[in-house]
């Protein structure tokens, strides 16, 4: 069958009004991409009115040929237009979807702050680490023998009941939570040989009735200085100068005879009141002075205990309750606030690292 100029002319009238059709009626740019191949695809109706040219004689095939490419220019101007405005279209959803205040203030996460008894041991162990002693570590679950036996305490000793300490279950008299920092002493000799100079934090444990001064867990920080001619002058040098850093330096510092099983003579260190400077007032229940920590020269039964020569050897310990020092030093007077977690509490401490 063969088809004349004016059939052909009409068809492509009729292809040019259907491909118009069909672009603009894609509703978005995929449908768009669908009708591609209908309006320029190899059978879409403008091809076929290609296919009717080997019919036509030479001018007529000129004429048609034009017009075919008149109508081909302007589906393809059609379609790009289309596409262009779907492509504006989706790119403006998407930076609504995508659309960010840049100038609103960001979510900062809250800050936390260095618990008050960390700072307060940091402190404690930055004034003994710029005199040169070490860091040392000893465990919290204690053998008697170290906790008791190799500290000079009697087996009839008060702290060895059930009632002060706790043990572990099974393991009465043998096994039990360490009730002050001191073993570490017997444990740091026994590991090596003198001199020694060791400051050990950590936890510790009695079984107490809880009140604003006392709490069935706590801290102390355990002090011990062992070399030749070591005498009580270098154990009084070296608290003055703990309170001093701690408290202030126009403090005085006084050592008062006491008794611990580990040191003879052993003393307890009282500070001058650093609120009142001696006067009186609250903070030190008017005494003018603040009981500090215990301390003495070490008894050389410990220093035989662990091998080394009580007479060539003498040193010194200290044992400060951390709760204790760290409530004095920011005015706490109920040290279960440290163990509470109330970041109202907390916070006030303020500072980072
Ligand atoms: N361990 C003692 C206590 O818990 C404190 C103490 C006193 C430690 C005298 C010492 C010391 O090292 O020499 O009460």
């Amino acid at each position: 069958m063969t088809a004349g100029m004016p059939e052909l002319v009409g068809r492509l009238a009729a292809a040019r009004d259907d491909a118009l059709t069909k672009i603009a009626a894609a509703s978005n740019l995929a449908q768009l991409e669908e009708t591609r191949h209908q309006v320029f695809g190899r059978k879409a109706p403008l091809a076929q009115v290609r296919q009717g040219f080997r019919d036509l004689d030479e001018g007529e095939r000129r004429d048609l040929g034009r017009r075919v490419n008149e109508v081909q220019q302007e589906l393809e101007g059609s379609f790009e237009a289309r596409k262009a405005d779907f492509e504006a279209q989706e790119l403006e959803l998407r930076w609504e979807r995508e659309r960010a205040d840049v100038t609103l203030p960001g979510d900062a996460p809250p800050m936390g702050s260095i618990h008050p008894l960390t700072r307060t041991m940091w402190e404690m162990v930055d004034i003994f680490v710029g005199l040169g002693y070490r860091v040392a570590d000893g465990p919290e679950v204690e053998l008697t023998t170290y906790l008791f036996d190799a500290l000079n305490t009697p087996p009839e000793h008060p702290a060895r009941s059930e009632l002060d300490t706790y043990y572990i279950a099974g393991r009465v008299d043998e096994v039990a939570l360490r009730t002050e920092t001191s073993p570490v002493q017997i444990r740091t000799m026994e590991a090596q040989e003198p001199p020694v100079y060791v400051l050990c934090p950590g936890r510790t444990y009695r079984r107490e009735t809880e009140d604003a001064t006392h709490t069935a867990q706590f801290s102390q920080i355990e002090g011990l200085a062992v070399d030749e001619g070591i005498t009580m002058a270098d154990l009084k040098g070296t608290l003055q100068h703990l309170a001093r850093e701690m408290f202030g330096r126009d403090l005085e510092i006084r050592l008062r005879p006491s008794f611990f099983p580990f040191t003879e003579p052993s003393a307890e260190l009282d500070v001058q009141c650093f609120s009142c400077k001696g006067s009186g007032c609250r903070i030190c229940k008017n005494e003018g002075w603040i009981e500090l920590l215990g301390c003495g020269m070490v008894d050389p039964f410990l220093l035989d205990y662990v091998g080394y020569d009580s007479e060539r050897y003498t040193g010194f310990a200290f044992g400060i309750g951390l709760e204790r020092a760290a409530a004095l030093a920011h005015d706490v007077r109920d040290i279960r606030a440290f163990y509470d977690n109330d970041i109202r509490f907390l916070a006030q401490f303020g500072g980072m690292l």
